[in-house]
This record gives C-alpha cells, sequence and structure tokens, in this order.
C-alpha cells in the first residue's frame, strides 16, 4: 500500500452511482412533462425486451445508527407502515397510468430505511399491490435489506413466498466497542440466525454490508469481523468506506468524536487487510468495494462484462427504466433522473394531490449520455474505450487530466482503450473524476462529497 499516493489522492469525491451525479443535476430541476415523457420513451423502447426495475423506499427504521447516511426515519410507532404502503401503491397507479401497458418487473428491490420494520402482513399487501397491475418478467428478482435485530422467521418466509430469493443484512462491525460508538448493538448470534434461516428457507444469495473506517476500528476489530463473516459465508458482501458526511446528515453522525476515526492510511489499511482475507477465503472483488463468491451472478457478469452500476449500487441485470417509489426515492429512465420528495409528509402531500411526488430531476444531455458510459464501464468493468463518442478535444483534454494518474502507474492506455492497473482499483474514483465534465466545469462546492479513499 502506497501511503503517498493515498495522501495524494484521497479528496472529495463522488462514488458515481449516477452520471452526472445529483449535485450536479440542472439546477432548474426537470420538468414533470418531460420525466413523463422520458418514462414513457423508455418503457417502450425496454418492457418487452428486457422488463422494468423498481426501488422501492421504506424508510422507517426503530432505533437510529449514529454512522448512517441514508434517507431514514426513526420511529417506533408502526401505526405509520399502513398509510405510507397506501401512498406507495398510490404513487405507483400514477406511474402505471402513464405507461398504459402493463409493465414487466424483472426486478423489485427494497430499501430504506429498514424494509423489515413492516410486518409480513404489509409487505404482502405493497407487493400484491404491485402486481394487480404489473406481470413478471422472466428471470424475476426480489431483493430487500434487512436490519438483523428486526427480521423475524416470518418476515423471511412471507417475503421467500412472494418470490424473493435474495436479501442483504446490515452488519457494519462486529465489534462492540465499535457498536456503542454507532449505537447499533447486535450480536453475532442474532446475525447467525437470520443469515441460516435465509438459507434453511430456500435464499439462494444472502449478502452481509460491511464498513471500514468506523470509529475505534482496529486492525484486531477488523481481522475478527472479517472472520465471523466468512463463518457464515454470505454469496455476496459490501465492504463499503465509511462515508463521514455529517453536514447532509446533520446530529446523525455526531454520535461520536472525529478523533475517534482511523486515519486516511490507517482507514485504507483497514480496506486491504479485509479484502486479504476474504480473498483467501475465496472471494472475489467485484468493482469498488464489493465481494463475491465465485459461483454468484455478481461475478458472472463481472465476468462477462455485464455488471451495471445504478443508485443501489452494483447489479448483474441492468434495465434501462427504473422507477423508485417512496420518498426519497431516486427513479432513472436513462434519459433523465429524477427523485422524490425527501420527507414523508411532502411525499405523501403530492401523491395525494395526484401528482408525481418529484422535486429535482435532471434530463441528459448528449454530452452527459457519453460520459455516463465511460464512468459506468470504468466502475464496472475498469476499462473503457476511447472511441465511445468523446470528440478529439475532449479526448485530449480527459488525458491531459489523467496524465497525473498515468505517471503514477495506477491507469494506462493502450489502443484504443484506457485501463485501470490492480494498483490504480482504489482510486478508480478519481479516474472517473477526470472524466467528469460537470464536476470540472462547476467548480463545486466540494463538502457535498465524501472522501475518495
Ligand atoms: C439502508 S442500510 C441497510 C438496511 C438496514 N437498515 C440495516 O441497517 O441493517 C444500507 C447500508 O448502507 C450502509 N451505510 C449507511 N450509512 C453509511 C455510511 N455513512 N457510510 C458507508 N456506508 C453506509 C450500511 O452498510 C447499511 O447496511
Ligand atoms: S443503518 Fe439501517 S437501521 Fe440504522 S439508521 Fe440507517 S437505515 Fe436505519
Amino acid at each position: 500500500m502506497n501511503k503517498q499516493l493515498i495522501q495524494k489522492y484521497n479528496i472529495p469525491g463522488p462514488r458515481y452511482t449516477s452520471y452526472p451525479t445529483v449535485p450536479f443535476w440542472n439546477k432548474e430541476g426537470i420538468d414533470l412533462e418531460d420525466w413523463k415523457k422520458t418514462t414513457l420513451q423508455s418503457f417502450n423502447e425496454s418492457n418487452d425486451t428486457e422488463g422494468i426495475s423498481l426501488y422501492i423506499h421504506l424508510p422507517f427504521c426503530e432505533s437510529l445508527c449514529t454512522f448512517c447516511a441514508c434517507h431514514k426515519r426513526i420511529t417506533k410507532r408502526h401505526s405509520v407502515e399502513e398509510p405510507y404502503l397506501e401512498t406507495v401503491l398510490k404513487e405507483w397507479n400514477l406511474y402505471c397510468d402513464i405507461l398504459i401497458k402493463r409493465p414487466k418487473i424483472r426486478e423489485i428491490h427494497l430499501g430504506g430505511g429498514t424494509p423489515t420494520f413492516f410486518s409480513s402482513e404489509n409487505l404482502t399487501t405493497l407487493i400484491n399491490g404491485i402486481f394487480k397491475r404489473a406481470d413478471k418478467f422472466e428471470n424475476f428478482e426480489f431483493s430487500y435489506e434487512g436490519h438483523p435485530n428486526h427480521t423475524s422467521e416470518e418476515q423471511l418466509q412471507t417475503l421467500y413466498d412472494l418470490g424473493s430469493r435474495r436479501n442483504s443484512f446490515g452488519i457494519q462491525d462486529y465489534d462492540p466497542i465499535v457498536q456503542k460508538a454507532i449505537h447499533r448493538i447486535q450480536s453475532f448470534e442474532q446475525v447467525k440466525k437470520v443469515n441460516d434461516l435465509s438459507k434453511k428457507i430456500g435464499y439462494t444469495s444472502i449478502s452481509h454490508d460491511l464498513i471500514f473506517g468506523l470509529p475505534f476500528q482496529t486492525e484486531t476489530s477488523i481481522r475478527d469481523t472479517i472472520k465471523k463473516t466468512i463463518a457464515l459465508k454470505p454469496d455476496r458482501i459490501a465492504y463499503y468506506s465509511y462515508a463521514h458526511v455529517p453536514w447532509i446528515k446533520g446530529v446523525g453522525q455526531r454520535g461520536f468524536d472525529e478523533n475517534n476515526l482511523p486515519k486516511e492510511n490507517e482507514k485504507r489499511h483497514l480496506y486491504e487487510l479485509g479484502k486479504q482475507l476474504l480473498f483467501d477465503a475465496g472471494y472475489i472483488e467485484i468493482g469498488m468495494d464489493h465481494f463475491s463468491l465465485p459461483i454468484d451472478s455478481l461475478h458472472k457478469a463481472m465476468k462477462n462484462n455485464k455488471l451495471h452500476r445504478n443508485f443501489m449500487g452494483y447489479s448483474a441485470q441492468k434495465t434501462k427504466l427504473m422507477i423508485g417509489l417512496g420518498m426519497s426515492s431516486i427513479s432513472d429512465s436513462w434519459y433523465a433522473f429524477a427523485q422524490n420528495e425527501k420527507t414523508v409528509e411532502t411525499y405523501t402531500q403530492k401523491v395525494n394531490e395526484g401528482i408525481l411526488p418529484i422535486f429535482r430531476g435532471h434530463l441528459l444531455t448528449n454530452e452527459d449520455l457519453i460520459i455516463r458510459k465511460h464512468i459506468l464501464n470504468l466502475m464496472c468493468n475498469l476499462e473503457t474505450e476511447w472511441n465511445l463518442g468523446l470528440d478529439k478535444t475532449t479526448k485530449n483534454q480527459i488525458l491531459n487530466r489523467l496524465q497525473e494518474l498515468i505517471d503514477d502507474d495506477l491507469v494506462y492506455t493502450f489502443k484504443n482503450k484506457l485501463i485501470v492497473k490492480e494498483k490504480g482499483r482504489m482510486f478508480v474514483r478519481n479516474i472517473c473524476m477526470a472524466f467528469d465534465l460537470r464536476l470540472i466545469e462547476n467548480k463545486p462546492d466540494i463538502k457535498v462529497f465524501s472522501m475518495t479513499i
């Protein structure tokens, strides 16, 4: 691990779950009619051939984890479940009215917050409500995020019966000191219970989320967390870099002192250590921050250059249209992005008025579409082809910006390709930033992004 390179390149930068990244969407937003038009266009172009994806945001959690950067609402009142799901289904109906024909759903993902905050009965109402106006596309996939402390056998069975074969659990770290600092106490036994139950019920892909860079993490604590994770043999592991963004999340991330966080070299060391332990256990690194067993579809997709990246991270499936339902959800029609209102109240109010609850969005220009392709290629395949739409001047400008990374032996050009070296993998966000014309043109308030390493 080269400490100087880490110091040099550890700067604020996007994670590229979209291009343009959200802070660079058009300031004037997107016209609702334009959004509907691109949604319908994308739907007509892809519903019969590949189907559509649905992301449903279920924001409630019973207790606040002080590291969390997700859009959530903390409450113990379960009476919020039914009205919220009613609104989500109303929103779905608004979309179905626009699409006219019955959508064929290739993929549903329930994200959060904590989807398993909701009772089995309410989750059934939600999924059945969605399929009242839609059909399943072949190889339909249904996945959800569960909190190990709040996932019962009944919920696991119900979601399986509704068609889910894939789930992911937030683990973060097993060390008691770290767990106390992040206000998330959960035992190995509890995780083992939901993990083993999932396998027994028949889930074919189980994923665990871990984070490096959390307060009080040490080499010893990471070794222990990875050892326990390997013992449960999840099919996929997300090993996220802790994104410290308290200016966005307010007091939510202030449950510990910044001095308690591992410093940049230490933080990267924790990633490299975890990565080696996962390699030793037979896991393969996928794109950035992700690992899978060789038999998992994510690895197969990577081998066949079919890996895709969207707001949910890496995916083995790509659909042109992804509709996001629920507060704060982001939809992607390939030609445009749109984000829903970020509070339950404003979201509900708009849906009840019969309007799509969008508060901002972005219509992609031709240039955006070209740059998006390059950034997706780099994030997913660690290489891209120069002849994908770039004119000579833009290509030369990008090459100039890449020169330092080329000199540092992190990336190289070969024939018509730009290829990331193994050593350059951890700097892939920096490499993408050389292509990010919107970031370069707009000189942002860089406080909007977490650090790249
Ligand atoms: C919506 S949460 C997971 C579902 C469920 N609420 C739970 O916590 O188990 C999705 C994942 O995002 C990751 N995450 C949340 N905040 C993060 C942050 N500040 N930096 C890095 N990863 C974060 C965590 O690993 C978390 O498991
Ligand atoms: S990590 Fe999960 S459970 Fe904790 S606050 Fe965030 S979304 Fe809720």
